[in-house]
């Protein structure tokens, strides 16, 4: 579901910032050969992760869900100095691929690819992260929260993907993943140590900062 018209979509486009052409090649590559290439953010959104992450200029990222690895390096495009990204994903198949395109950026070094299921990885990283990107198994996210947040520093942040799910928040579908987004969504808005915001941005994308 789109919220906002293809035409002001656009618009938008035409008005932010480009991609750079690694990236470009990155999203190319992950449409011609990869399943669900509906997963990787995609240029707008992208740019704000970027964006969001040079205001921030964040020492530690630590994302949940690397898929290609294209939101990684936009994250990446905002770390401080000697800063790096643990990143997480239990698709083993992904794992050359976004290491290929890592090296090709200028923040290889600096993204640490961790392989394995993001619950038990999540348990042996300590962090302390300043900035976070959650695009996992949505089923998880309000676990994710609770393993997540003792590892935000105070003023980090917390972005989380697809927490609109299409409109099906609104729902009273029963299924798995939409009623764990509308946990999720009451949940970190009524924790006392974090303060949220929903942006309307592709499929919902929450910004939570802790306090
Ligand atoms: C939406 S994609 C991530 C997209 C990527 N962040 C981007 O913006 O380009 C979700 C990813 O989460 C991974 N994933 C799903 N469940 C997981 C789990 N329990 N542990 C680790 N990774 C998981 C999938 O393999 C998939 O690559």
């Amino acid at each position: 579901m789109d919220f906002i018209s293809e035409e002001l979509q656009q618009y938008i486009d035409k008005h932010s910032m480009e991609e750079s052409d690694l990236l470009k090649a990155l999203d190319r590559e992950t449409h011609q050969k990869v399943l669900l290439p509906r997963m990787l953010s995609g240029s707008y959104q992208g740019r704000l992760l970027s964006l969001l992450s040079k205001m921030m200029m964040p020492k530690k990222i630590l994302e949940v869900g690397t898929y290609t690895g294209y939101a990684t390096l936009c994250l990446a495009e905002g770390l401080a100095k000697g800063g790096s990204i643990d990143t997480i994903d239990h698709n083993e198949e992904l794992v050359d691929m976004q290491r290929r395109y890592f090296d090709q950026s200028p923040y290889g070094n600096q993204i640490v690819q961790h392989l394995g299921d993001a619950k038990d990885i999540l348990k042996t990283l300590s962090g302390p992260y300043d900035m976070v990107f959650l695009d996992a198994d949505k089923e998880n996210y309000p676990l994710y929260f609770d393993l997540i947040i003792e590892k935000l520093t105070t003023g980090g942040i917390l972005l989380s993907d697809n927490v609109l799910w299409s409109g099906k928040v609104l729902s009273s579908a029963t299924d798995e993943a939409t009623t764990a987004l509308q946990a999720y969504n009451q949940k970190i808005n009524s924790d006392a140590r974090v303060e949220t915001i929903i942006l309307p941005v592709r499929d919902g994308l929450t910004i939570t900062r802790k306090r």
